[in-house]
């Protein structure tokens, strides 16, 4: 009789792989590197509060050691430990200008390259609020056992092999998805793993909650204001109004949408004709995982995951959550927009 009732991220991702023969268990080394880099990031973001006391991020501690900022920390650490694992070809990172190849012969040999957003929602530190890790896995195009190229990098969406995130909230949790499914796995202080507890995540087909923010109302476009003013009407027999909810972290604000249903938001502006969140970074992994929980992601005039990159650093418009919510938000922001 099996007695245990915890499975570890590690132990599912054996598993998961197990189903199919010709699968090399790269994948799930990799996943359990960056499960690794963010447990030692979280460990830093339960100290943040306590840097007044331990000495400033950006400021020199009583040994003469420069603090590091939390995103570059958690960039760095990152880094260092897909650097070090025998499963990555390269990453490239919010943080970083270009991408990095790893040129030794062992990662020189893997078939995976990594993108990640090392700390999405930063400037939520400071008041304590929800942070993460946005991370995508592709298969390289260049040929393996050579370095990794820019190509790699610049994939769409639709080719992702694996995607998700690592909130550190009121606990701390790895979302990913494969094509096949979205699972959350939480992490478990005292033996220090993520360990499944939420398998088989689908998005709700309908949610209550929208979120965008809304303070930048006064620069959208035609569409999108009706859009707004359709989700506060009183619409008793559609829900309506629905509730407004906006933290300012991606992470968080997806996690939510996930679990309990919505829309997320962020649009393109007078100011930013492609909005501000980055392709590669924080739309395609969170549009990947979406759809994988059942739910949609578009640009506004398409799939998200069908943009083909031209730079790393490209931003893209987002309305992303349950499908009903999101259908109806293109069809009045596009009906509305080409009357305007
Ligand atoms: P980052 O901290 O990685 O720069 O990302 C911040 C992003 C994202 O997390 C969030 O959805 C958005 O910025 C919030 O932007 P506004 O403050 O413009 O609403
Ligand atoms: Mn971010
Ligand atoms: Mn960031």
């Amino acid at each position: 009789m099996n007695t245990r009732k915890l499975i570890t991220l590690d132990e599912f991702t054996i598993q998961e792989t197990r189903q199919f023969p010709q699968a090399t268990g790269e994948l799930s080394a990799l996943l359990r590197d960056i499960g690794l880099a963010c447990k030692m990031i979280n460990k830093q973001v339960l100290k943040a509060g306590l840097v007044d006391i331990l000495g400033k991020h950006g400021a020199t501690n009583v040994q003469g050691e420069e603090q590091m900022k939390l995103d570059v920390y958690a960039n760095e650490t990152l880094i260092a430990v897909l650097k070090n694992s025998n499963d990555c070809a390269g990453i490239a990172s919010e943080e970083n200008d270009d991408h990095v190849c790893f040129d030794d012969e062992y990662s020189a040999n893997s078939k995976y390259i990594v993108l990640f957003d090392p700390l999405d929602g930063s400037s939520n530190i400071d008041v304590n609020a929800p942070i993460g890790t946005i991370f995508s896995i592709y298969r390289r195009v260049s040929p393996i056992g050579t370095p990794c190229t820019k190509e790699d990098f610049l994939q769409p969406g639709n080719k992702l092999m694996a995607a998700g995130y690592v909130i550190y909230g009121s606990s701390t949790m790895m979302v990913y998805a494969t094509k096949l499914s979205v699972n959350g796995f939480t992490l478990e202080p005292s033996i220090g793993e993520f360990c499944l507890s939420h398998p088989n995540l689908r998005c709700p087909e309908k949610g209550k909650i929208y979120s965008i923010n809304q303070g930048n109302s006064c620069k959208y476009d035609a569409g999108l204001k009706t859009y707004l003013e359709y989700c506060m009407e009183n619409n008793k027999a559609d829900g309506r109004p629905y509730s407004h909810r906006y933290i300012g972290s991606m992470v968080a604000d997806m996690h939510r949408t996930l679990i309990k249903g919505g829309i997320f938001m962020y649009p393109a502006d007078s100011s930013s004709p492609k909005g501000k969140l980055r392709l590669q970074y924080e739309c395609n992994p969170m549009a990947f995982l979406m759809e994988a929980a059942g739910g949609i992601a578009s640009h506004g005039a398409g799939n998200i995951l069908d943009i083909v990159p031209t730079e790393l650093h490209q931003r893209s418009p987002i309305f992303i959550g349950s499908k009903s919510m999101v259908e109806k938000a293109l069809e009045i922001t596009n009906a509305t927009a080409t009357v305007a």
